[in-house]
């Protein structure tokens, strides 16, 4: 028996040509997919988070991990190209280097969609309450618009329930998003693209009004917590969260199986949105540091505190309760920052704008998710009635609900930020293999037609690697050990259930052509 089960490239190809779903997509829509699923949190809320770890230096922060993605973009794109079928880096794995890693690639992408979609939800809940507090003066108990703040007592998570116990706005976007997936994929495009205008003239909107404020001192002492900071502070650190506002692109490669002339059209939307988004961060994070300022906000013996911790939140309240509190402590940092600077209703469309905006992210992010576990559930991997479409409309329903409930539970006991940096966790190493598969593909299939070929591969696919582990190592400790827990849960799935369900393991590679037009759960048990 081959250990690895690799799936021969052809046969991806052939079971996604004659099992896909409807392909719908095209280049226009696909950047647009790709923006939705890029601007969100990373940008309208964490850049509070990223100034708390890194002051003014978070601009080098950005400069950083748009860096990484970029390069980590151009290996998706040679791979996305030539696979052009659902599953992003899972499918990459499962061809280059086997079922094992392919399993691991999918059981992280996990972290990476569900969780950044728990992530946004705690994200938009922060900017409705906000939105609506300013508009009607009404505010939800902080303890049911919070989920707790956890830190590790040794190795032992423990949860301060202080300023927060469940955040129930989180948990109503995100079955509100899930009931839309479920409903259908062709009107979630389009609500997504109608969300992407709206996003980007809110991020527009703040960077002509704040530009021309921009303050040279405020930009002083640029590195107040150094490059590299404790336990997730410092440039890097910052840069390692902050990458979470890029996170995203991937999930245009994870609908190439419904895109039109995917050779062509999936490159253009993973290097156009991510390019895109790089600008529009830069002027914005230069917007906040340099109208109202981003130095860190430091306890009582000069220590600059973590952002997610019970001891920053206290900090905040009180600096709150003295109308004093500084933009390293808000909730919707760019409204925030618009309202200090004198343009309040501007700052409360922002605000709406994020409200009505944020929920794209958490669609693409949820739906990423879903074409994931239906690939893998295709395979064998998960159980086959998890990929069962919908006869009416048409989609996987039974795994949206499954990870709707997922994601909303999530979203309603942690803050944002350590979602970030979990969800970050897992991204990374996805991309790390990525990295990896590209480069080994290049070694074991050098003549196969590659329609978007990685320039300079040799370079960009180790600054890839690097870059990516490096991201990982300046994780806060709580979402470094979150991974290989993670991935100790997901080896024993695999050795329990999905090694002995696999198609490949059975020998079920190749699809028939009467399976073409049947959903993959009726396919017929091949002994
Ligand atoms: N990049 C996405 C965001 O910032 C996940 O919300």
């Amino acid at each position: 028996m081959n250990t690895w089960r690799i799936k021969p490239l052809d046969a991806i190809l052939a079971t996604a040509e004659k099992k896909s779903l409807h392909r719908s997509l095209g280049a226009f829509q696909l950047t647009m997919l790709g923006i939705g699923a890029i601007i969100g949190t990373g940008i309208f809320v964490l850049t509070a988070a990223a100034a708390q770890k890194a002051g003014p230096g978070m601009m080098l922060s950005f400069i950083v991990a748009g860096f990484v993605c970029a390069v980590a973009a151009l290996c998706y794109s040679e791979l996305a190209s030539m696979v052009p079928v659902s599953g992003s880096a899972y499918t990459y794995t499962y061809a280059v280097m086997g079922e094992l890693l392919a399993w691991m690639v999918g059981w992280a992408l996990i972290l990476e969609y569900a969780v950044a979609a728990s992530a946004v939800c705690v994200g938009w809940s922060g900017y409705i309450m906000g939105l609506i507090e300013h508009a009607t003066g009404f505010a939800l108990p902080e303890l049911l618009s919070n989920g707790p703040a956890w830190s590790m007592n040794g190795y032992m998570p423990v949860a301060d329930f202080s300023h927060g116990i469940v955040n129930l706005p989180a948990i109503i976007v995100a079955g509100l998003v899930t009931w839309l997936l479920v409903m259908g994929t062709s009107e979630s495009a389009m609500v997504n693209a109608i969300l992407v205008v709206i996003k980007v003239t809110a991020l527009t909107a703040f960077i002509v009004l704040s530009l021309p404020l921009l303050k040279g001192e405020n930009f002083t002492p640029l590195m107040p917590t150094g490059l590299f900071g404790h336990d997730g502070l410092g440039v890097i650190g910052a840069a390692a969260s902050i990458f979470f506002a890029y996170v995203g692109f991937d999930a245009v490669s994870t609908a190439a199986e419904e895109t039109k002339n995917p050779q062509r059209n999936v490159p253009i939307g993973l290097i156009g949105s991510l390019a895109i988004c790089t600008i529009f961060y830069l002027l914005v994070a230069a917007g906040v540091i340099g109208t109202v300022g981003a130095q860190p906000l430091r306890d009582a013996a000069g220590v600059v505190l973590s952002p997610d911790s019970a001891a920053f939140a206290a900090h905040c309240k009180e600096l709150a309760a003295a109308g004093n509190a500084p933009i390293v402590c808000s909730r919707e940092a760019l409204a925030e920052v618009l309202r200090i600077n004198g343009f309040a209703q501007v700052g409360n469309l922002v605000g709406l704008a994020a409200s009505i905006a944020l929920p794209s992210v958490i669609l693409m992010m949820i739906y990423g998710q879903t074409r994931i576990f239906f690939v893998m559930a295709r395979d064998g991997l998960l159980p086959e009635k998890l990929a069962d479409v919908h006869p009416k409309w048409k989609t996987p329903w039974k795994v949206t609900i499954f990870t709707g409930i997922f994601v909303a539970i999530a979203a309603a006991f942690f803050p944002v930020g350590q979602l970030a940096d979990i969800s970050n966790s897992g991204t990374l190493f996805a991309f790390f293999m990525v990295a990896i598969a590209v480069l080994v593909l290049r070694k074991t299939d050098p003549n196969r037609r590659r329609p978007f070929k990685t320039p300079l591969i040799w370079i960009v696919a180790p600054l890839a690697i690097a870059g990516t582990l490096g991201l990982y190592l300046n994780l806060p400790l709580v979402a470094k050990l979150v991974l290989p827990i993670w991935g100790a849960i997901g080896l024993v799935i695999y050795f329990g259930y999905s090694r002995s369900h696999s198609h490949v393991g059975k020998g079920l590679i190749e699809v028939h052509e009467d399976d073409s037009d049947v959903p993959p759960s009726s396919v017929p048990p091949i002994s």
